[in-house]
C-alpha cells in the first residue's frame, strides 16, 4: 500500500467564450447540429492568453487550497500536446513561474486526453521515491492554435483551458489503481507537427474514435474498479473525459452507472483535451461534490491512441 491522494486543485480558461451560433458564422454548421451531436454548446479560445499563463493560473489556485508552498513540491508535471514552445517544456517554465525547486523533477507528458491521469500516474511512483512528498500535475492546452477553422468536423469540437492538483503521497494510502493502456494508431486522430507535409492542424475520424471511446471507457472503468478493489457503489462521482455528451451517455447506460454522479460539462468548454478531467474534478470540489472522504473514478481516451482511468480521493 502506498499512493497518493489529492490535497488541492485549480483550474483556469481564458476569457474569451465561442458560442455555436459564433461558428456557424465561419464553418457550414448549426447549434442544433452541434448540441445533437456533441452536447457542446461554447468553449473557451484563448486570445492572447498563453498556454503557460493558464496552467500557472490553473497551478496557484491548487496549491493555494492545498495550503501547500512551492518549496514542498517534489515533481511537476505538466500533461499537453500545446504548449507554447517545443522547449522549454511548460513544466520547467512553471518552476520558475511558481518558484519551485531547482531539484523538483519538472517535465512536460503529452499522452493527449488521457495525459493527465498519466501524469498522476507518473506523479505518484515518482514521489515514492523523493523525499518531498507532494506533486503538482497540471493538464493544459490551447487547442486552439491547432484547430482548421475550415474543416466543421473539428473545429467545433475543442476548447482550451487548464486544471491542476497538488497531490499529496503516503505509504499508508491506497494507490490510485491506474489503469493505462496505448494502441499506436496515426490515421484516427492526428496532430503532424512542425516540419509535416501537412499543416499542424487537428485530424480526426470522427466515427473512428467515437467507436474506440463507447468501447473503451467501459473496459477501462471495469478494469479499474477490479484493480482497486472497489464496487461501483464505493464511487462518488465518474468524472469520464468531455470529448461528447454521447460518449458519457453511452458509458453510463453500457455500465449501469448512476447520471447523477457522471459530472458533465462538456457544453461550457468543449473538449479541452488534457485539461479536461483536471478541470471537471476542481468544479465538483469546489460545488463540495468531492473533497475528503470522497471518491471519484476517473477515466481519460484519445489521441495515441490512448485510454487511462484512476481512482482518486482526497485529503
Ligand atoms: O478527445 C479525443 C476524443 N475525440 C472524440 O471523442 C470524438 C469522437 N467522435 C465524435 O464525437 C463524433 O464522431 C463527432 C461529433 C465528431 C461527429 O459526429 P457523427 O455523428 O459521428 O457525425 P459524422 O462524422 O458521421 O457526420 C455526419 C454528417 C456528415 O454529413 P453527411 O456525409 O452525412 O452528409 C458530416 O459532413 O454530419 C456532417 N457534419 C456536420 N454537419 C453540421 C460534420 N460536422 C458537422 C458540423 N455541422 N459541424
Amino acid at each position: 500500500m502506498s499512493g497518493i491522494k489529492i490535497r488541492g486543485t485549480g483550474s483556469a480558461v481564458p476569457a474569451k467564450t465561442v458560442t455555436n451560433a459564433d461558428l456557424s458564422r465561419m464553418v457550414d454548421t448549426d447549434d442544433g447540429w452541434i448540441v445533437s451531436r456533441t452536447g457542446i454548446r461554447e468553449r473557451r479560445h484563448c486570445r492572447g492568453e498563453t498556454h503557460l499563463e493558464l496552467c500557472g493560473s490553473a497551478a496557484r489556485k491548487a496549491l493555494e487550497m492545498a495550503g501547500a508552498e512551492p518549496s514542498e513540491i517534489g515533481v511537476c508535471i505538466v500533461a499537453t500536446l500545446s504548449p507554447d514552445q517545443f522547449t522549454p517544456a511548460a513544466a520547467c517554465l512553471l518552476q520558475r513561474d511558481l518558484g519551485l525547486a531547482e531539484d523538483t523533477i519538472c517535465f512536460d507528458l503529452n499522452a493527449a486526453c488521457s495525459g493527465f491521469l498519466f501524469a498522476l500516474h507518473t506523479a505518484e511512483r515518482l514521489l515514492g521515491a523523493s523525499s518531498r512528498k507532494l506533486g503538482l500535475v497540471v493538464g493544459g492546452e490551447v487547442l486552439s492554435k491547432l484547430m482548421d477553422f475550415t474543416d466543421r468536423s473539428t473545429c467545433i469540437l475543442f476548447g482550451d483551458g487548464a486544471g491542476a492538483a497538488v497531490v499529496e503521497f503516503r505509504e499508508d494510502w491506497p494507490s490510485i489503481s491506474a489503469v493505462l493502456g496505448v494502441r499506436g494508431n496515426y490515421p484516427v486522430l492526428n496532430i503532424p507537427g512542425a516540419g509535416g507535409a501537412e499543416p499542424s492542424y487537428i485530424h480526426m475520424e470522427g466515427q473512428a474514435v467515437y467507436k474506440f471511446a463507447v468501447e473503451t471507457v467501459p473496459k477501462c472503468i471495469g478494469a479499474v474498479l477490479e484493480k482497486s478493489g472497489h464496487a461501483m457503489e464505493d464511487i462518488d462521482e465518474f468524472v469520464l473525459h468531455q470529448a461528447n455528451e454521447r460518449i458519457i451517455d453511452a458509458a453510463v447506460r453500457r455500465c449501469h452507472l448512476p447520471p447523477e454522479k457522471c459530472y458533465k460539462n462538456v457544453a461550457r468548454y468543449g473538449n479541452t483535451s488534457s485539461a479536461s478531467v483536471a478541470i471537471a474534478l476542481d468544479e465538483l470540489v469546489r460545488l463540495g461534490r468531492l473533497g475528503p472522504g470522497k471518491r471519484a473514478l476517473c477515466v481519460g481516451f484519445g489521441g495515441g491512441l490512448t485510454w487511462a482511468g484512476a481512482v482518486i480521493e482526497f485529503t
